[in-house]
């Protein structure tokens, strides 16, 4: 059968990067393995303890009946709290006995093809540092906070779990078809700022990015802004994305199984065929083929986005 990843890829071992395939200049720091994996998680003493317990705070002023209730769920079920930034060991113990999880310290972004072969082992790299008092509000590098406060929750969902773990498994397929931006496109409207359908016109957000900051969790569920469109992996796959505003976009599911039979269980072998190398469509576009949940004004963007001082709500 024709799927997201290769089957008889053996995705125990770290895959070689084809020559003719672009990733990002990465210069990895000494002190790690081809793993990335930082040697032990950062003690963090009681000011940047104390920096995680008010952004956690932050985060429940808006989440409840804004962040997706398998995020609720995920966040009671495990270590994670106002008790400062969270043991990776103890964290990844009760993950493990949830969906077969961990969570592994690694110093910065790591390279695509590292990062893939962690997800397809359940492994989920995660920052060894936290943000300062200054840059509170908005951060370049994704840290601890966004890494395991934004994503963990999520894998303690069963079918979220396979989910990531073949989002890993289908980076060989794509580093083979050259089509890196293309997966990196389904991972930035799914995994970073996802929404889902929990009822009629009830919109709540399952992804890291929204799940993470305060303006993003109000302005993807409720503003009148950004368009909202049913996920659709053909059209995502070609649309382009902002990483550092708020998104014009956002795509939504209707559930974690609808996610899953979307991509696990489609043929991506042709879908790559198909695909340009570059995106085809920008990210406020609305197109032909689309099932519109809200047809977004784009005034946030129209005013200039971050930068000009618009408000985003
Ligand atoms: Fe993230």
């Amino acid at each position: 059968m024709a799927t997201l990843a290769d089957q008889n890829q053996d995705f125990s071992v770290l895959p070689d990067l084809p020559a003719d395939v672009f990733t990002a200049p990465l210069r990895k720091p000494a002190h790690v393995g081809d793993d990335w994996i930082e040697p032990a998680q950062t003690q963090y003493d009681a000011a940047e303890d104390a920096i995680w317990n008010d952004l956690y705070e932050r985060q429940m002023d808006v989440l409840p009946g804004r962040a997706a209730s398998a995020f609720i769920a995920g966040l009671q079920k495990l270590p994670l709290g106002q008790r400062g930034v969270p043991d990776f060991n103890e964290l990844s113990e009760e993950l493990g006995h949830l969906t077969g999880w961990s969570v592994v310290p690694v110093p910065m972004l790591i390279p695509d093809h590292v990062f893939f072969w962690h997800l397809a082992n359940r492994r989920f790299p995660a920052g060894n540092f936290i943000r300062t008092r200054e840059t509170f509000d908005y951060i370049q590098e994704p840290d601890v906070f966004h890494d395991v406060f934004g994503h963990v929750p999520m894998l303690a969902d069963p079918v979220y779990a396979d989910y990531m773990q073949e989002y890993g498994r289908a980076g060989w397929k794509a580093m083979r078809y050259n089509r890196l931006k293309a997966l990196g496109a389904l991972y930035w409207y799914t995994v970073e700022f996802g929404l889902i359908l929990e009822g009629p016109s009830d919109v709540r957000a399952y992804g890291a990015g929204i799940l993470s900051g305060p303006t993003e969790a109000v302005f993807s569920t409720e503003a009148k802004s950004p368009n909202r469109i049913m996920l659709n992996v053909d059209r995502v796959m070609r649309t382009d994305y902002v990483i550092s505003d708020l998104q014009p976009t956002y795509f939504v599911i209707e559930s974690f199984e609808d996610l899953y039979h979307q991509t696990v269980e489609r043929d991506f072998d042709r879908l790559y065929r198909n695909l340009p190398p570059a995106f085809t469509y920008a990210n406020a576009a609305v197109i032909d083929v689309d099932d519109v949940l809200h047809r977004g004004t784009q005034e946030y963007l129209l005013r200039g986005g971050r930068g000009s001082g618009a408000k985003p709500i």
